[in-house]
């Protein structure tokens, strides 16, 4: 088993260089499906979930070629089978991304069901459904997997019943190759989804309005091959804000686009820390003491839920009590447990979490319990005094590439140990 052991305090002080961004490379991989020519996307981040579609799509029958660390060549023209293996798509969540191109390119597609839940609350795909269907398909569940099939996708107007990345994701997938016009209405503004219509734009399809309420998609036979660079992560740019802010740091953090990184940075500034905006970097410090403040989180251009855990940390040693809300999950505070461990006052009422400030936090053991709670507890570790040793660390590293030696570069103490698993069994017993 793999553990970060973390030594605390930690004032983190240099540059960090940003990767691309996981949540916009789950989708344009897939997109590539859509593609009748090889495609080459750059600014890959090297990570799991990224690694697993790579993986899926050579399952499929795609070549993959590494043209260097960040830059793949896919080409996807000779699929095998238009259905995803179990095995490996139920290794990640965003693997349904796969049964919209699939269903965009051959009418047919198939992917294993996604897990239920990861971070407490129930996440459904009715949505996702719903625009299948509205396209022409007959979506049913057999066996474990979801399988949609159409004679032909024919454009539709679709109302989202709520705000969904994933169902807007999937949907445009399969929509840039139906019949007609697609009109796609409450849709989410994220900015992976402006990279994803970008990249299919590239490849020749016609989407309108990706990053407002409301995305037009003309259908078009065919799509070409591109070469595309994938945006910066915007929550990995955050992680590292919000981890400087904590620590009472000065961290350049480069390679972002500082217009994704606005509601992170007005939450720094509020709290009291300072917040540089440069041409693509950004660089946090703080001088004065951290305070209390509310935070509610929203679909973009809101606060994002995938900070959320991270900032529970900062308020957790600032000044006075804050309020959180998390406004797009119906439960993501599985990780306050953990963080109770290290000397942290947090009451949690459904939706609402009341952070008490403390002085310190003290290193202790705790458990990764999905990625972001990951990524929270290795700031707990940076600002608590001693030692903590963070479990399940499979979860971080599906989303942030080379996260120690990162931290590390910026004066953290903190390395990824192999325990042996007899020697943790003995521990724990
Ligand atoms: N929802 C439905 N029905 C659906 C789909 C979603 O009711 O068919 C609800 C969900 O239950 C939730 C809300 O809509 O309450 C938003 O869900 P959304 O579909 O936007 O989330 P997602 O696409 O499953 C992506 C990110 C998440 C991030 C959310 C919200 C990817 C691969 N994942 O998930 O990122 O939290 O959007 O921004 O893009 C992470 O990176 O750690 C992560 C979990």
């Amino acid at each position: 088993m793999e553990k970060f052991f973390i030594e605390g305090p930690s004032r983190l002080e240099g540059e960090v260089v940003i990767s691309g961004a996981k949540n916009a490379a789950v989708a344009i991989i897939p997109a590539v499906l859509l593609a009748e020519e090889p495609c080459v996307l750059e600014n890959i981040p090297n990570i799991n979930d990224v690694n697993i579609s790579l993986q899926i799509l050579q399952e499929l029958g795609a070549k993959i070629k590494m043209r260097n660390k960040t830059t793949v060549e896919i080409d996807a023209t000779h699929i095998i089978a238009p259905s995803v293996p179990f095995d490996i798509a139920r290794n990640m969540r965003a693997s349904y991304y796969f049964l919209g191109a699939l269903l965009g390119r051959y009418s047919s597609g198939a992917v294993t069901m996604p897990g239920g839940c990861n971070f407490g609350g129930v996440r459904p795909i009715d949505q996702h459904i719903k625009g299948f269907e509205a396209l022409g398909a007959e979506v049913s569940i057999d066996h474990g997997m979801i399988c949609a099939e159409a004679k032909q996708l024919i454009g539709s107007h679709i109302y989202f019943d709520g705000v969904t990345v994933g169902a807007t994701i999937n949907v445009m997938l399969a929509a840039v190759r139906a019949q007609g016009l697609t009109i796609l209405e409450n849709v989410a503004k994220e900015p992976h989804v402006v990279d994803l219509a970008n990249f299919l734009n590239s490849m020749g399809a016609d989407v309108r309005g990706a990053g407002t309420d409301v995305i037009k998609i003309r259908g078009v036979e065919h799509l070409r091959g591109a070469t595309y660079s994938i945006i910066p992560d915007q929550i990995e740019a955050g992680t590292f804000m919000v981890a400087a802010a904590a620590t009472n740091g000065d961290v350049l953090v480069k390679n972002v686009i500082p217009k994704h990184l606005e509601s992170i940075t007005a939450k720094l500034v509020a709290a009291g820390a300072t917040v540089e905006e440069f041409d693509d970097a950004v660089r946090v410090t703080r001088n004065g003491p951290l305070k209390k403040i509310n935070l509610k989180t929203l679909p973009h251009p809101g606060f994002p839920t995938d900070l959320q855990p991270q900032m529970a940390v900062m308020l957790s040693i600032s000044e006075g009590t804050s309020i959180i809300t998390e406004g797009v999950w119906d439960n993501r505070y599985k990780y306050v447990d953990e963080l109770r461990r290290m000397g942290a006052k947090i009451q949690v009422d459904g939706k609402v979490a009341v952070v008490e400030g403390v002085e310190q936090l003290t290193g202790a053991p705790v458990k990764a319990t999905d990625l972001r709670a990951g990524a929270a507890l290795i700031i707990a570790g940076l600002v608590a005094c001693g030692r903590t040793e963070v479990e399940e660390i499979r979860h971080i590293e599906r989303g942030y590439e080379n996260v120690a030696e990162k931290f590390r570069g910026l004066g953290a103490k903190m390395k990824k140990i192999e325990v042996p698993d007899a020697d943790v069994q003995r521990a724990i017993g």
